[in-house]
């Protein structure tokens, strides 16, 4: 079985093609993610008219480079499978129209996937994941602890009230001066900087609520900032230092009780894992902080290749796989239509006020 996957709900333009061959190891036969930073950077952050025009332009090509590289002919594919949700609806038309037409032209079926789905079920394209496990999803757009129970069957378990991490981190370097995308800076100016100089709040650290909240962290670093204007490097560096030491000890509370959780909730589960993805599954101080608590509650760590964690078409290519061999693909056709915000969980009540972005996943 061969899955098209096309990827667009954000800055990356993104095709891939996954294969599974009976009980084999499943393969990518080919992975192809064109990032539109450079495109985005001048304004610090993603504009979404920027994006769309830059995925129309794109696309076709990173579709076309897709299967020569997989040497897969469009006849020889199964299914196209492409992200429909959630994100920027200028790419999710771009994405969605893109694989409708080919999918029209070629008889193929279309599956539309939810791309915080595709990050959920990662896992299990690289390491061969059982269910049920625990994802953490830590990227520019969403903030999430999600028990993945089965395809199609996820628990949301804790958001965002506010920003997103990766965002806070972005919010931070912006603050400080340091360029877009801030994460990346923000990590590398810590590591020259003393982490106790600024005693920054954790928060929700203690809460019985399992959410997140970074606002008022990101409230404090200004003022913080502020209060000692102009920055020296050194400043800069401790602050981003004790942001980052702030971060991972608020995670690490939210994280420790999900593991609890998820020990209580699946008595049964012989080796219970934890997973990570998203961008800031990059960061060195908040990955060791994950092992560490792993290694203590007794719970396997696995953090995709970072390419696999950060956006890229594997995910849904692999998430289309997946739905196909459940019998799920059905639900999906020409009639579907792209959506903006689209919880993987329908069960839990939305976050007012969080998302603002809402654009990455
Ligand atoms: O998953 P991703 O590439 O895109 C989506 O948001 O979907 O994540 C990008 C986010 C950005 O906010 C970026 O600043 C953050 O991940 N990030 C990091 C690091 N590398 C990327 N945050 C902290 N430390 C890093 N090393
Ligand atoms: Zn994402």
């Amino acid at each position: 079985m061969r899955v098209l996957g096309i990827e667009t709900s954000c800055d990356e333009t993104a095709a891939s093609v996954v294969a599974i061959d009976g009980y084999a190891a499943p393969k990518i036969l080919s992975n192809i993610v064109l990032s539109q930073i450079e495109e985005h950077a001048a304004f610090g952050g993603v504009v979404p008219e920027i994006a769309a025009r830059a995925h129309v332009e794109a696309l076709d090509g990173i579709i076309e480079a897709a299967l020569a590289d997989s040497g897969t002919a469009l006849a020889d594919i199964d299914a196209i499978a492409a992200t429909a949700g959630p994100g920027l609806v200028g790419g999710l038309i771009v994405g969605l129209m893109t694989a409708k037409a080919i999918a029209a032209a070629a008889n193929k079926p279309l599956i539309a996937i939810n791309h915080l789905e595709g990050h959920a079920l990662t896992a299990r394209l690289t390491d061969g994941l059982d269910f049920p496990y625990l994802l953490l999803l830590v990227s520019g757009g969403h903030t999430q602890i999600v028990a993945v129970r089965g395809v199609g069957d996820y628990q949301r378990w804790a958001t965002t009230i506010d920003d997103a991490l990766g965002e806070a981190f972005d919010k931070t370097a912006k603050m400080l001066g340091l360029p877009y995308p801030g994460g990346p800076n923000v990590e590398k100016a810590a590591q020259a900087g003393n982490a106790s100089r600024f005693a920054f709040p954790r928060p929700m650290k203690g809460s019985a609520q399992p959410d997140f909240s970074f606002s008022g962290l990101k409230t404090a670093v200004r003022q913080a900032a502020s209060a000692i204007a102009p920055l020296s490097d050194q400043d800069v560096a401790d602050i981003c230092a004790s942001f980052q030491a702030a971060v991972a000890d608020a995670l690490a509370d939210r994280v420790s009780r999900a593991l609890t959780r998820f020990r209580e909730t699946f008595p049964g589960t012989k080796n219970p894992a934890l997973v990570v993805a998203g961008g800031v599954a990059a960061n060195r101080t908040i990955k060791i902080m994950l092992e560490r608590l792993c290694a203590e509650i007794g719970f396997t760590f696995i953090a995709p290749p970072l390419k696999l964690c950060t956006d890229n078409a594997a995910m849904i290519a692999w998430a289309g796989v997946e739905r196909l061999r459940a019998g799920m693909a059905h639900e999906n056709g020409f009639d579907l239509v792209p959506r903006s915000r689209w919880p993987l969980d329908s069960i839990s009540a939305p976050m007012v006020g969080s998302g603002r972005r809402g654009a990455k996943a």
